[in-house]
């Protein structure tokens, strides 16, 4: 790799002061204080060269809002699996095989127009209804919580609060019984740690990846007893939509019951999590918000564009294509990384600024476009009612320490974050 501190991208465009290894998303995975505040490497980047070619990466970064939209949105750039589960197929046996024929069905990875035969079935489970009991039930877990740990008078919101709530949402979204609910926790943990395999020869990939199978045997089984027995639901809304249309079958249903569940378990929970943090960090903020509980739709919007969890999402060029100069060659990978976009100040003024009065503007920490989380609404949900129950219920809330971030691609949030009350 070039140190010179004149460098030229693919397609000619020369980055003077800053080195290519200044501005490799390599330092963001490398170097812990990065994982802590990564702000000032993205700002770099983005006043650099807003589309980058990453030669340790192999890949473009899109870090600009502009450039990240533009990604998003261009039907010329399609979605993909990861390299390692297309390694997992060729050499990993009938396990593998099975894995990834499922795989290969979740929404995620899908382009049009099969993927939007396959976001009809899961939006059809979204209904208000549905939404509006997620909603109590994320008020009832999170009591619970509190229940536990207010006369210890201390938590670690990640332990205690952020991790369980996001998995004990989908075990109750998709109405597993209640004697099952931990099941999930470990299921989507074993989920998240897969996509962040590098490559088959880990010792790890294997078993990670017969934890996918499991919960798809789950998966089958939970729809084989609820078609038996129909009644009102999430699950139900899907098994009642794959019976009404000839295109759609069960393994459409199993294989996009993990994709809400890896979709919807690590990304919350660091959003809940981090985002405490961010309101502990902006006193004036928290009081302000504090004093009226009606500004908390806005404080999560606010809070998703500062964190912005999903720091990056992978994208392939499907054909040579031209895009905000630059020349992509057909099968090269391009991340959108809106962690950097959500901060750009020709879309954000005073970006740095966390401002839950901030006008409203869509920021990209959903995503965008055809993939744009269809999860919104139900992650949305459990933040505002999280953090009105902990607010109601600690009015003392004190961070207590040191916190402990992390990024694992393409990940960002924390390992441990005590507070007191
Ligand atoms: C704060 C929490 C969440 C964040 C930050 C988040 C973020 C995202 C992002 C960035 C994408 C698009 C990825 C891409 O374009 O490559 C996405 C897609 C998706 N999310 Fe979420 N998500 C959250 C919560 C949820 C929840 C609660 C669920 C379900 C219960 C969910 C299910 C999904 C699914 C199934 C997709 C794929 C949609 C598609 O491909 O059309 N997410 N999410």
């Amino acid at each position: 790799m070039s140190m010179s501190n004149v460098s030229v991208t693919p397609s000619g465009c020369p980055m003077h002061q800053v080195s290519e290894a200044d501005l490799s998303i390599k330092n963001l995975i490398m170097k812990r204080e990065l994982h802590a505040d990564p702000s000032g490497f993205f700002r770099t980047l983005r006043e650099t060269d807003p589309l980058h070619w990453d030669p340790d990466m192999n890949a473009w970064m899109a870090t600009t809002y502009e450039a990240a939209l533009a990604i998003l949105k261009d039907p010329r750039v399609g979605s993909m699996p990861t390299k390692s589960l297309e390694e997992a197929r060729k050499q990993g046996g009938a396990e593998a095989e099975r894995f990834y024929h499922l795989l290969s069905k979740n929404i995620l990875f899908m382009n049009p127009p099969e993927h939007t035969r396959l976001r009809k079935l899961i939006n059809a489970g979204f209904k208000p209804s549905v939404l509006q009991k997620m909603r109590q039930v994320t008020r009832e877990l999170t009591h619970a919580i509190m229940d536990r740990v207010q006369p210890t008078g201390k938590m670690d919101v990640v332990a205690d609060l952020s991790r369980p709530i996001p998995a004990m949402i989908i075990a109750r979204l998709l109405g597993a019984p209640d004697g099952d609910h931990d099941r999930f926790r470990k299921w989507g943990d074993a989920a998240v740690e897969l996509i962040q395999m590098v490559s088959i020869e880990d010792e790890r990939f294997m078993p990670l990846l017969r934890k996918g199978l499991e919960y798809y045997d789950y998966m089958g089984g939970l729809i084989k007893r609820f078609r038996a027995a129909p009644g009102e639901g999430f699950l139900h809304e899907l098994i009642a939509a794959v019976d009404a249309d000839p295109n759609l079958d069960d393994e459409d249903l199993i294989a996009n019951s993990r994709a809400i569940l890896t979709g919807g378990h690590q990304t919350t929970a660091d959003a809940i999590g981090a985002g405490l943090y961010i309101l502990l960090k902006h006193p004036e903020q928290l009081k302000m918000l504090r004093e009226d509980p009606s500004l908390m739709p806005a404080a999560v919007e606010e809070l998703m564009r500062f964190l912005s969890p999903v720091v990056l999402h992978p994208r392939r060029a499907m054909e040579d294509m031209e895009l905000q100069g630059k020349s992509i060659k057909k099968g090269q990978i391009i991340f959108a990384v809106p962690a950097a976009a959500n901060r750009d100040p020709k879309a954000f003024p005073d970006p740095e600024k966390f401002d839950i009065t901030r006008a409203k503007k869509l920021n990209l920490a959903f995503g965008q476009s055809v993939h744009y989380c269809v999860g919104a609404p139900l992650a949305r949900i459990e933040l505002e009612e999280t953090y009105s129950v902990v607010l109601e219920r600690l009015p003392d809330l004190q961070i207590d320490g040191d916190v402990d971030w992390f990024f694992r691609f393409p990940m960002r949030g924390l390992n441990k974050f005590n507070v007191t009350f």
